[in-house]
């Protein structure tokens, strides 16, 4: 493979699931946001990703998207359960989203999160060019930097967290610490979502490792690090564009008949993840039914929970938790032909996503935790006609900047049924004057964006930043 002087390392290949038998492959759209968000740079941008295809056992040779070109990292059975569902999934994740859900440690899944990092940083190594900058991201990946430097010195290393990185209570409680902290402060930039982020990693790095730290840079063996907040966004052009298709439209205006034209429609879509509040969601749903406050006959809600981490037990003994409340709220609330809650637990396409979100009365985006929650500003984006609710959490990333949704503390069933009820009654001139302001701050803070104030304060030289398409 020839040298690239841009390499993104990230778990995943933003690959589709099924590699057609002549080699073709597609941009898959992972549920989740990281993928989502690099695949709108980088399939202009000349570079490398390299990153595991999500399968087990030895990669296929894959075929590059435009103009990037894909690296694949293999992994066994055994290191997709150590190194994916063990200690990132079930160790780091629940850990990074304030324990939500008990971590759980089990000491032989760090041998193989090492060995597993080892590889990425061996693989990246191998395609960066001379000088090259490489991208890792996320907390699969945190030793990387580290062990990029000590094979390739000349590189310019960026990391980037997508989740939260937690205060240091939280992570003072991990095993294997000190090296997740040297891993990351191998790079040259640390970005988060937001600086709270970084001040814990400050903090965390004085008393750990008895570096030196101000607000955005943190010296530690002679080496300075720099931090900072880069709130990672959604290709805003692109999913205007998608709204505005005729046949999304027309999906839209079926989807509205569907379910009901005079009907209030509320719609929440989230991967199947413990962080996302679904059962706090489900509970407060149903007591707003009990108590009569909402009614089957004029509201209805769409909840599409996409399949995730299906490997993981929590993940599996979630679903049937939902699945058994969704049921019982749909026994006990629902009418013939008419469901409480229409409950889809599968992948979805774009275009049908673009349509939902067009004849969502409210949109209910309430994680316990989140880095930042794509979903909300896709929605904000898909609204040309300026109106609809947007009922978001405080503890998810994008509150601080879409500070004109309904904010809600998800963890307050009192607040959260109150809460929706505001968004369904709000008046209608109330709710464009809060679409307009989201809007016109997505405007401003689009994928290109983030990616150029990254790159940029990455290289200091705007080089990087210069080689991204111009526009969204
Ligand atoms: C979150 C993480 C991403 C991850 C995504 C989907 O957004 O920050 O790194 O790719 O979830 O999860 P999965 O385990 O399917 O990759």
């Amino acid at each position: 493979m020839r040298p690239s002087s841009l390499v993104v390392v990230a778990n995943r290949l933003p690959l589709d699931d099924n590699i057609a038998p002549d080699g073709a492959c597609e941009w898959r759209r992972s549920p989740g946001g990281l993928a989502s968000a690099l695949h709108a740079i980088l399939q202009q941008t000349p570079a490398t990703w390299v990153g595991w295809s999500g399968a087990i056992g030895p990669s296929p040779k894959l075929p590059s998207i435009g103009s990037l070109r894909l690296r694949p990292v293999a992994l066994t059975e055994q290191e997709q359960s150590g190194y994916y569902e063990g200690f990132a999934n079930s160790t780091l994740w629940p850990l990074y989203h304030d324990a939500v859900q008990q971590p759980v440690f089990q000491r032989e899944w760090w041998e193989t999160y090492r060995a597993v990092n080892q590889r990425f940083a061996e693989a990246a190594a191998e395609v960066a060019g001379r000088h090259a900058a490489v991208w890792v991201q996320d907390y699969h990946l945190q030793l990387v930097p580290q062990m990029l430097r000590e094979l390739r010195p000349d590189l310019l290393i960026g990391f980037f967290m997508h989740v939260p990185f937690p205060p240091p209570e939280l992570f003072m409680q991990l095993p294997r610490r000190i090296e997740l902290l040297v891993g990351m402060l191998g790079a040259d930039l640390v970005g988060f979502q937001r600086e709270q982020a970084g001040h814990n990693l400050a903090q965390l790095a004085q008393k750990l490792l008895g570096a030196e730290a101000t607000d955005d840079a943190i010296t530690v063996g002679g080496r300075t690090v720099r931090t900072g907040a880069f709130p990672v966004s959604i290709d805003v052009a692109e999913m205007r564009a998608l709204a505005a298709r005729p046949d999304v439209v027309g999906q839209a205006r079926q989807l509205r008949h569907d379910l009901g034209e005079s009907k209030r429609i509320l719609l929440s879509v989230d991967r199947l993840d413990y962080t996302k509040g679904i059962e706090h969601r489900l509970t407060a749903y149903r007591e707003l039914l009990r108590d009569g406050h909402v009614k089957v006959r004029d509201t209805v809600l769409v909840q599409v929970a996409v399949p995730s981490r299906e490997g993981v037990d929590s993940y599996r003994d979630l679903r049937d938790r939902i699945e058994g409340e969704v049921g019982r709220i749909n026994g006990e609330y629902g009418r013939v032909g008419e469901p409480a809650i229409h409950y889809l637990n599968q992948r979805f396409d774009r275009a049908l996503l673009a349509a939902l979100y067009q004849v969502a009365d409210v949109m209910v985006v309430t994680p316990l935790r989140d880095g930042m929650n794509l979903v909300a500003k896709e929605f904000v984006a898909a609204r040309e006609d300026e109106s609809g609710a947007l009922v978001l959490s405080e503890f998810a990333g994008a509150a601080a900047e879409l500070s004109a949704a309904f904010l809600v503390n998800p963890h307050d069933l009192d607040d959260l049924k109150q809460t929706l009820l505001r968004a369904m009654e709000a008046d209608p001139a109330d709710l464009s004057a809060r679409m307009r302001a989201m809007r016109a701050h997505l405007a401003e803070h689009d994928i290109m964006a983030w990616a150029r104030a990254y790159l940029t304060a990455l290289d200091h030289t705007g080089r990087l930043a210069r080689r991204l398409p111009r526009t969204g």
